[in-house]
């Protein structure tokens, strides 16, 4: 759905341009006949909890809502997400996981109960497992289960999960079935609990990893379909940082893992890791200046070695990276909208975020041999949305657009890019001036994402290709007047995707990048 311009085979006025006051060009070169791992499409998940209203409201409405729904969820958010091809949600949480309890979420009765994390509210059951479901079909979404480990049982668990896959006429298949779902849903994802370490029940590693055991072994799937091949995948509880303590996590989940006998397994472990410079002290989501543009990028960069710090343990014990490492919340964590429950997490999001949301998506795909699932927090209304909703109005923030504009990267392959860019520099702060991932898709397609993160200077870039004969090229670019534009109510398209101008000529690729702006471009052979 890349919009626009067909890129004609030219380039020879670019070049004559290029005299006198246009800036140098930068150089980057890639390679296409070198390929790496699939940039698997789960990098490209959602987050969807519990928690202010990022459920009600902003995907469930109820059926006699005035609001255009299908069984309850509204029609725009959904037609919204079709467009990103989301590959998987998680939900119900978050640290909302580990208080909820799957039967008040059934049935013609819903209790009402409370949400003790967020805000100090109730929470009225009325979005269920079967309004899940029905969600993800409805957005074409894997619906990936975080199961209660911190204050449900392991049968209650189990219990769950055969409620959802079992196809014998058990006494929880028949009750689903009365609920009005009589096929068994595939779940191919499931979380064994949240934060474990923390709001997930402050459990102890050794104390987790035998809570992991039991629950990998009694949260069973029971999908005929799912006993194979298309088997479930198990997520465990994985570190929040960087910290000895989540050194320590990280080894003694993996020990256990290389210790594990025929009776449970997991897939993978999760990383949980925000955008935040002082957890005390949060950054703006809007109005501010430079300083803390590049403070907040340079925090967020260090998701890099984050995750190589724990890979570097995983490897120990796994060399052949059978478990996956799922970045499964990861975002901007900014001070909470003026006027908001602070416990609802709203913000805006600006120009800032997408940015902070390529250079994140492409530091995941440079780590795609481990790193092949990610969920970006939260979906609609909470924290680094894609979406936001007033009632009956809705937008696409900037983060939105960045991952409408990187569907494409869905399940291709990982391409080496070289980059001589220089820096961008503000006061103490020095970063890469341009960020750049390149892959290539089932259809031959070379792509390329260019990040550029100075906000004031433009970026003249020289693309060398080897590998392919690239033909023609199409791109589009997000940028706006100010790192801190956003998108309101009243003005939705402050920050929008618009045509972005290349040629190709013999084997090289020139475009111009905009200040503080990040593109895509989609090379033909
Ligand atoms: O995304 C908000 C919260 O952040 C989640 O509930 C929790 O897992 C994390 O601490």
């Amino acid at each position: 759905m890349l919009r626009i311009i067909s890129i004609v085979t030219v380039g020879l006025l670019w070049a004559a341009g290029a005299a006198g006051a246009e800036p140098e060009s930068i150089s980057i070169s890639v390679d296409a006949a070198k390929p790496g791992a699939t940039i698997n499409r789960h990098l490209f998940g959602q987050f969807a909890e519990h928690l202010g209203s990022g459920i009600y409201e902003g995907v469930w409405v109820g059926a006699k809502s005035p609001i255009p729904n299908t069984r309850g969820i509204r029609n725009d958010v959904v037609a919204a997400l079709r467009a990103l091809h989301v590959p998987n949600v998680r939900w119900p949480g978050g640290c909302f996981a580990d208080n909820y309890h799957w039967r008040n979420g059934i049935g013609p009765r819903r209790a009402v109960t409370l949400n003790p994390d967020w805000g100090s509210v109730t929470e009225p059951n009325t979005f269920g497992t079967h309004e899940f479901m029905d969600f993800a079909e409805q957005i074409g979404a894997a619906p990936y289960i975080s199961v209660n480990i911190g204050s449900g049982t392991p049968q209650e668990a189990a219990d769950w999960l055969e409620y959802m896959t079992s196809a014998l006429p058990t006494t929880l298949a028949k009750e689903r079935a009365a609920n009005g779902h009589a096929a068994p849903w595939q779940i191919p994802i499931l979380g064994l609990g949240n934060e474990s370490w923390d709001c997930g029940g402050n459990m102890t590693p050794e104390y987790y990893a035998s809570q992991m055991k039991i629950y990998s072994r009694f949260a069973r799937n029971f999908h005929p379909q799912q006993q194979q091949a298309n088997h479930m995948l198990r997520i465990a509880v994985g570190p929040g940082g960087g910290e000895p303590r989540f050194l320590e996590w990280t080894d003694t989940v993996m020990k256990s893992w290389k210790d594990r006998k025929w009776s449970w397994d997991i897939e993978g472990i999760s990383l949980h890791n925000y955008t935040v410079v002082d957890w005390e002290h949060k950054h703006l989501a809007t109005g501010f200046d430079l300083k803390e543009y590049a403070e907040i990028l340079q925090t967020t960069l260090k998701m890099d070695g984050l995750i190589a710090q724990h890979e570097a343990i995983m490897d120990k014990y796994d060399p052949q990276k059978k478990l996956l490492l799922a970045v499964d919340e990861w975002g901007a964590w900014y001070a909470p909208s003026p006027g908001t429950n602070p416990g609802f997490l709203v913000q805006q999001n600006s120009l800032r975020d997408a940015v902070l949301a390529a250079l994140n998506l492409n530091i995941f795909a440079r780590h795609a041999d481990r790193v092949r699932m990610a969920n970006i927090a939260q979906m609609v209304n909470v924290l680094q949305g894609m979406i936001l909703t007033d009632k009956e109005k809705m937008l696409l923030t900037p983060t939105y657009h960045v991952f409408r504009m990187y569907v494409p990267f869905q399940d291709s392959t990982y391409i080496p890019v070289k980059v001589d860019a220089g820096t961008w520099t503000n006061g103490a702060i020095t970063l890469p001036r341009i960020d750049a991932i390149a892959a290539r898709d089932a259809r031959g397609r070379l792509l390329l994402s260019l990040t550029n993160v100075d906000p004031s200077r433009a970026a003249k870039i020289d693309v060398s290709i080897a590998g392919m004969a690239a033909k023609s090229a199409t791109g589009e670019t997000l940028t706006a007047p100010r790192v801190d534009s956003i998108n309101t109510f009243d003005a939705p398209k402050t920050v929008q995707p618009k045509p972005l101008n290349a040629t190709v000529n013999a084997g090289r690729l020139q475009v111009t990048l905009e200040p503080k702006s990040v593109s895509v471009i989609v090379l033909s052979p």
